[in-house]
């Protein structure tokens, strides 16, 4: 009689790795796109080594298993979503950080490394790492290079792509591949490294990171900004990106997001205004810097202009734009959170069109952006316990993302493609891109067993 998934499993991977209890092993199949498909996993395996991942890759080719790899699941597309009697390879065990080097400016890291843990580990050596997901108190470093995840500080420092160096990947087949460089340089044939950052597990499952430091810059102090419309407030991005200021963080709250903020947390938000930009600068003297943008958002109409007064203020004004999400979702219950970045100056073309959609539809939909970058996440408050608004929640989600690409911008800046997605993805790149793509994936994994049902 052939040995079952579970007995071939424990042949390299010890017993408290694998859960195999249906009630536990639900609880993973979600990540916090909860309302995307999702299947029963046939069992959760918590590997500590490259080995055991790949006896868990072997075994998942051999059975012709399907395999979703998974970090602390704070995804919101359901890339990390299960499918019907998958392995869930849930990377979370593996979360040292092997080295931190200052002359050579990296770190090397397991998959399972949380984002703010790293970034409290280099700090200790005078070092940043700036990727920073409004989930870095819990999402992983592999969760991060899955989704290619960005963050507020983005538009001065870019997005987790450019810090990825090298990566040590298990195969389908169960081989390990190293990818890339640990040095400052390097171009040794095709750039695979880069391919995997935004691969959404289906490529390989990342064992090892090798990721790129930065020196760790001054304290950065916020400015707060209330103006009389999205409109005033889009205008104030582009004229401090015309001007050549390089602000370490430039996000953008609508009137709705700072309402559901205040409710959800009492932070003490101005309510009356209809858009609150907040700019930040991390140089030696931010308050001049601050000083010449807030003269910018002046000129753009803002009515209020208030600097933080120390680190402790500029910290609750962050506090406040990354609990945007989590306040918009308590409004209905449920939320579709888009995720579209157009060129910076479609913003407002981009915002006026979300409120647009959002009459069209009667549905609230509050708008966090990072608008810097012109990546906005306006994100469709709706009640899933009624049909109809369901229905209209998607519909307006799709109107969002065919804005998008109409004003030359993408369908995802930084929360990936995952399930919520598909048809999109083949809208934005075309059937000459699917099939190339679907051509890479098939040379990675040729049985179709990572992450399947992803993307394409
Ligand atoms: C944020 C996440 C949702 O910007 O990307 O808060
Ligand atoms: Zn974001």
């Amino acid at each position: 009689m052939s040995r079952t998934l579970v007995e071939l499993l424990r042949d390299g991977l010890p017993d408290e790795a694998i859960l195999t209890d249906p009630d536990v092993t639900s609880s993973y199949a979600h990540d916090m796109a909860s309302f995307c498909e999702a299947g029963e996993p046939a069992v959760v395996v918590l590997p500590r080594t490259v080995e055991q991942v790949q006896h868990v890759m072997r075994t998942a080719t051999e059975l012709r298993v399907p395999v979703v790899p998974q970090g602390a699941r704070t995804g919101l597309s359901g890339a990390a979503n299960a499918s019907d009697g998958c392995i869930v390879l849930s990377l979370v065990k593996m979360d040292r950080i092997l080295e931190i080097s200052p002359v050579d400016r990296i770190a090397v890291v397991e998959p399972g490394v949380v984002n703010a843990a790293l970034s409290r580990a280099v700090g200790e050596h005078g070092l940043y790492y700036p990727p920073d997901p409004s989930s870095w108190e819990t999402c992983t470093i592999g969760g991060n290079i899955g989704t290619a995840s960005g963050g507020l500080c983005c538009v001065k420092y870019g997005v987790t792509a450019e810090y990825v160096l090298g990566l040590d990947v298990v195969l389908a087949d169960g081989r390990l591949m190293s990818t890339g460089r640990r040095t400052a340089k390097g171009v040794a044939g095709y750039d695979l490294t880069r391919l995997f950052v935004g691969s959404e597990g289906s490529l390989g499952i990342v064992v090892r990171a090798v990721l790129a430091l930065k020196p760790e810059p001054p304290q950065q102090l916020v400015l707060a900004a209330e103006f009389p419309s999205a409109q005033a407030a889009c205008d104030a991005v582009c004229k401090i990106m015309e001007g050549g200021h390089v602000p370490s963080l430039l996000e953008l709250m609508d009137r709705t997001t700072v309402k559901a903020v205040n409710a959800l947390a009492q932070m003490g938000l101005p309510e009356t205004t209809e858009a609150l930009l907040l700019a930040a600068f991390d140089t030696p003297d931010p308050a001049a810097d601050l000083a010449a943008v807030g003269a910018l958002c002046e000129a753009a109409g803002a009515t209020q202009v208030v600097p933080a007064e120390d680190a402790a203020e500029s910290e609750m004004l962050l506090q406040a734009r990354r609990l945007s999400l989590t306040a918009l979702e308590a409004i209905k219950g449920s939320t579709m959170i888009d995720d579209v970045c157009v060129p910076r100056s479609k913003l407002a073309e981009m915002l006026e069109g979300v409120e647009r959609i959002g009459e069209k539809y009667d549905l609230t939909v509050g708008v966090c952006a990072h608008a810097g970058d012109g990546n906005t996440h306006p994100t469709v408050c709706f009640d899933a316990a009624d049909p109809d608004e369901g229905r209209r929640a998607r519909e307006s989600f799709d109107e969002i993302m065919a804005l998008g690409l109409e004003l030359g911008g993408t369908i995802t800046g930084e929360h990936g493609v995952g399930v919520l997605k598909k048809e999109w993805l083949a809208r934005e790149i075309g059937p000459v891109g699917v099939e190339m793509q679907q051509a890479v994936k098939a040379a990675f994994d040729p049985h179709s067993l990572l992450n399947p049902g992803k993307l394409f």
